[in-house]
Order: structure tokens, then sequence, then C-alpha cells
């Protein structure tokens, strides 16, 4: 299936909360990869410490450092369940920025690991910046960057050499599309019409679902009736939809040790269990 990589140009517009909605909304097997070298969120934020989690990242990262691939085997090992539905996981993020650049050597094998799985990958790389530390090689293998952004004139400033950096990666901006939190104004135009980027759509304001996928903050039955989640759903199909038939050609940039099985997801992901 296909690679997502979400990224930001810092601020906080909500990239985290909105890979987390995509994936709550998400129609078919999903991961949600916390590849923020900034440091994961979600297990101190949607699950408030309570998931007992695997070391995710780290324990990839501890694979490829042995010079070995990362195969879907080792990635499995990583995950924990995002909700009681069997279908939505969640890899864990590193929880110390300091750790960071001691993942660097293992973006490649990491990305190609998630690029080869059976699910739908959405990653979340956080504020992309020009440091060694970033995770380049998710984006040069993604099908599809999301840049996650406010309407505001400082987002915009902040997006434009974000636009430059995603293009130089990923060979173009074929590959690149912006999501809105909140309300499209005149200066995103402007910058999609500028740097010849699309506009993917938008998520509303929604505080109260906001506040459960940041912070862990209210219920979460319910979420799916929430505007976030189902703007989310149509944002998800439409991510789906430009993807489809790319993947593969995606995959192709870094060399694919685990191969694509469609068929063998559900042999793969770990036995249920409750978050
Ligand atoms: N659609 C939304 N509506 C209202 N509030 C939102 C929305 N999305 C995110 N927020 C809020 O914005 C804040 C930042 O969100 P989040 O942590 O997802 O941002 P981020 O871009 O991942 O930030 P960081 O770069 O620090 O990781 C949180 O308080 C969150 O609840
Ligand atoms: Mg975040």
């Amino acid at each position: 299936m296909a690679l997502y990589a979400i990224v930001s140009p810092g601020g906080s517009p909500g990239a985290t909360t909105s890979a987390l909605a995509l994936a709550l909304a998400w129609p078919r097997p999903v991961i949600v990869a916390e590849c923020d070298p900034g440091g994961g969120a979600i297990l101190a934020g949607l699950f408030a410490g309570h998931l007992p989690a695997p070391p995710g990242l780290l324990g990839l990262a501890l694979e490829a450092g042995r010079g070995a691939e990362v195969t879907t085997a080792d990635l499995v090992a990583q995950l924990a369940p995002l909700d009681k539905g069997g279908n939505r996981w969640f890899l864990a993020g590193i929880h110390d920025p300091r750790q960071a650049l001691g993942l660097a050597p293992s973006w490649p094998a990491i990305a190609a690991a998630l690029a080869g799985h059976s699910a739908d990958v959405i990653a979340d790389c956080g504020r992309l910046d020009a440091v060694e530390s970033r995770p380049a090689s998710i984006l040069a293998v993604a099908s599809l960057v999301v840049l996650v952004m406010r309407a505001s004139l400082r987002q915009v400033a902040a997006a434009r050499p974000r636009i430059e950096m995603v293009t130089a990666i990923t060979g173009g901006s074929a590959r690149l599309r912006l999501l809105l939190v909140g309300e499209q104004g005149h200066a995103v135009r402007e910058i999609a019409r500028t740097q010849r980027v699309a506009v993917l759509g938008s998520l509303p304001l929604d505080r109260k679902t906001a506040a459960v996928l940041s912070d862990g903050q209210g219920r979460r039955s319910g979420l799916h009736r929430s505007s976030l989640i189902r703007a989310a759903k149509v944002a998800g199909l439409a991510m789906i939809e430009l993807t489809a038939g790319t993947a593969a050609a995606g995959r192709t940039v870094v060399a694919d040790p685990v191969g694509a099985r469609a068929a063998d997801h559900v042999a793969v992901l770990p036995a249920r269990s409750e978050p």
C-alpha cells in the first residue's frame, strides 16, 4: 500500500493531530508512525502515558544498526494498537530529541520497511528542518508528502522554504500537497499559485476533538461523528485517490527488502490487544 509523509513548517499547526485524525478515519488498515525527530507525542498525548507500547522507532533503529534489513516482522514487532478495532496501529517515536541524531543513519532502512508494509502508513515527520536528523528518506520514498499548515502569514512564510526542501527531496512538487487547518486564506492560495503546489483540502478547527487526539483530554467515544474526523475522512480519501497507482513508483527510490504483500496484512499484524 502507500506511505504518506506528514510534515509541518513549524509553529505546531496540528501535524500530529491531523495524522491521528486521518488514521482514525482511514478506510483500510493503517499504521501511524511517529517519525518526528523532535520527539513523538502520541503516547504521552492521546494515550496519556497509559499504553504499554514496544520501543517502536528505536527498536527498528537497533535492527538497522546491526547492519541488517529492517523486515516487516521487525516492524510488526514494534507496533501497538491505536484503537480497539484491530485495523489501526501505532509505531511509537523517540521520546527525547537527543535520540534523533543517533537515529539519522537508520532512516533509509526504516523508510524502506514502512514503504514495504502491506498496510498504508501515515508517518508524522514533524517540522521539516534543514538538519541532519530529518527523516528525508521517508519523504523520498513516500507516495505523497502532506504539508500541514495554518493560513496565517507567519505559517505561509515558514512554509515557503519547506516547500522548496520537499521539492528538492522528492524531485518536484507532484507528490506534495498542502493540508490546511482552519480557514483557507488568500495567502495560502497565493503560495499554492506561486510555488505550484496543490491544496489537498482542509480540516476544521475543532478544539474538543483535537484536545482528545493531542492531549487525551475528553472521551474518545463518538469521535467519528466530530467535524474533524469527518473532514479527515474526506482528506484521507483524496490522499488515497491521488496515490492509487503511484505507490509502487514511490517505493522504487529505495531498495525494498520486504516487498509489497497486499494479501498478507492480516497475517503480519500482531495479535489484537486492547490499548
Ligand atoms: N483541527 C484542529 N482544531 C483545533 N485545534 C487543533 C487542531 N489541530 C491541532 N490542534 C491543536 O493545536 C495544538 C498543536 O497540535 P499538534 O501537537 O498536533 O501540532 P504539531 O504540528 O504536531 O506540533 P509539534 O510541531 O509541536 O509536534 C494542540 O493543542 C492541538 O489540540
Ligand atoms: Mg507533532
